[in-house]
């Protein structure tokens, strides 16, 4: 079976859909990651890298942002995603029993 050409920009769209499970989804920091980070690729889960990891990769994201002629992150922006990423990082400090399940 193959699946007609018109179909697949759609089911590329539908797949990009399967978003990563974030941690606290309704947070400002949540949403802002989702807002500045989910447009280029998939989103990473926060606990997938140490805080300072975090940091070289926002970086390193500003510059693909300005190479593609995206707004970069503001003061503000930077500071609330770089929050709530340290904040669920690997090396976050945080009792165990809140890690349950990840
Ligand atoms: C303008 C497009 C764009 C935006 C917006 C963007 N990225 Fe990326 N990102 C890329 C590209 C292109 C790559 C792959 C090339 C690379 O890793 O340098 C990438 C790769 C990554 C990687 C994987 C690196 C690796 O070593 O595997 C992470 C993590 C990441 N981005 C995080 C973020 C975060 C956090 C933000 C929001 C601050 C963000 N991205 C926003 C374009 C973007």
């Amino acid at each position: 079976m193959s699946i007609p050409r018109p179909w697949i920009p759609l089911l590329v769209v539908l797949l990009g859909a399967c978003e990563t499970a974030l941690p606290e989804p309704e947070s400002p920091g949540a949403q802002a990651y989702r807002t500045r980070c989910g447009g280029c690729h998939r989103l990473y889960a926060p606990g997938v890298m140490t805080a300072a990891m975090w940091d070289v990769q926002i970086d390193r994201m500003q510059l693909e942002m300005a190479r593609r002629g995206v707004a970069p992150l503001d003061a503000t922006e930077r500071a609330v995603i770089a929050a709530y990423l340290h904040a669920h990082a690997t090396d976050a400090a945080r009792p165990a029993a809140s890690r349950a399940g990840e």
